[in-house]
Parts: structure tokens; sequence; C-alpha cells
């Protein structure tokens, strides 16, 4: 390396860490969408009317393990953390690694545990942070575009992981994801938000 590259190598960085500064969450999101754009299954995060109707059949006294799969940059995990019991821990799982280290560097709560890995592995995970059961599972997983054999597993896995009364909270853009969780809840309350980019499908299975 010249002195010149030596010199240029941290004002690279520094310009990088600005770019992503002033672009904001949605900035690294949009970033991830373009590295993995089936993974992520969306340009921009989800609207606060999403947030509030998705959310809003939690009971929150009752929730001391709360699982999020496909977190992203934590649109959801902010407004989860500000309603959960003090003793309450939030678990969120996500493939994407940049997601995850963003995640571990900006939200600084006891509460929070951020795990690289997959939806599919919840009740090892689960149980590697000493729960048994999980008493709200959400979703944002792009079903849809999950490799073959993924979707179900992941389905069937969250019913076994979540404790009876517990619930399973989908949102997504198309209504694959309330088929896949036909066949393993019994219970389906059903929504629709159009204030949403794009508009989205909301499922809440209950485990019975
Ligand atoms: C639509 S984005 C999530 C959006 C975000 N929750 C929001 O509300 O704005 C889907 C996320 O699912 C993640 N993902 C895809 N497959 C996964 C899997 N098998 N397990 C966990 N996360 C996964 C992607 O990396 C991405 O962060």
């Amino acid at each position: 390396m010249t002195s010149t590259q030596v010199a240029r190598e941290p004002l690279l960085q520094r310009a990088k860490r600005k770019v992503e500064r002033l672009a904001g969450p949605a900035g690294i999101f949009f970033k991830g969408f373009l590295k993995h754009p089936a993974m992520v299954g969306a340009i921009v995060p989800s609207s606060n009317r999403t947030i509030e109707r998705v959310l809003s059949v939690v009971d929150w006294e009752e929730c001391r393990l709360f699982v999020e799969y496909g977190p992203g940059v934590g649109t959801f995990c902010r407004p989860v953390l500000e309603k959960l019991r003090r003793d309450g821990r939030l678990i969120v799982i996500d493939t994407n690694p940049d997601f995850i280290a963003y995640l571990q560097k900006t939200i600084g709560d006891s509460r929070f545990i951020a795990v690289h890995g997959s939806a599919a592995d919840v009740e090892e995970i689960v149980k590697a942070h000493g729960f048994d059961h999980a008493d709200y599972v959400l979703s944002g997983l792009p079903f849809s575009n999950l490799p073959e054999g993924v979707g179900p597993a992941i389905m069937g896995a969250t019913h076994r992981v979540l404790r009876p009364g517990g619930a399973f909270l989908v949102y997504q853009y198309t209504a694959r994801a309330r088929d896949l969780m036909g066949q393993f809840f019994r219970r389906i309350d059903k929504g629709f938000e159009p204030l949403n980019v794009p508009p989205c499908v909301i499922s809440w299975g209950w485990k019975e």
C-alpha cells in the first residue's frame, strides 16, 4: 500500500460512515434490498400504521418473550421495546449479518437480543436463551421468496415454540403466508393495511 492509499483508507471509511448516517435506517434497508432483493422482499420499511395494527392484539402484561423474524433495520423493534415489560425479552433473528450488526450497534437495551440465523431454528435459539416458549412471534419474512421447504419448516417451528394462547403475527404483501399458516393454526384473524408500501395482508394465528 502506498502512503497515499494509507492516508486515503480512513478517509473513505469515514465518508462511507457519513453517507450511512445521512441515509439513516431507510438507506441501510435499501442497501440490504439491493444486495439481497428476494430475501429482503421490500424496498422501504413498514409504515407506522402497519406496526400499530400488527401489534394491536398483544397482551403486553402477559408477554415475557417476544420473538421477531426478519427485523431488517429494526422498524418494529423500537415500538415493541417501548411496550414490552421491564423484565421482558425481545429476541430478533435475521439471516442478513449487516442488519444484525446494525441493530446491535444502534439498539442499546438490555432486553434486546439480536441473533444472526434463520427463523427455522427458532426453537434452538429460544432454548439457548433460557426460555421454553415464546409468548408472541412476529414475522416480516418474504414467505413467497423463501427457498423450497423453508416456509413450512418456519411455520411448524413457530407453532411448536408458541405457548398456548400465544400468537404468530404476520404481515406480508401476498396471501402466501396465510395459506401456509392455515396448515398449522386453526384460528386465524385477518386484516389488510393499505397505508404501507406496498399495501400488506396481516394474519394473526392463535395457538390453541
Ligand atoms: C421485508 S424485510 C423485513 C422488514 C422489516 N421487518 C420492516 O418491518 O421494515 C424481510 C427480512 O427478512 C430477513 N430474512 C429472510 N429470510 C429469513 C430467514 N429464513 N430467517 C430470518 N430472517 C430472514 C431478511 O434479511 C429481511 O431483513
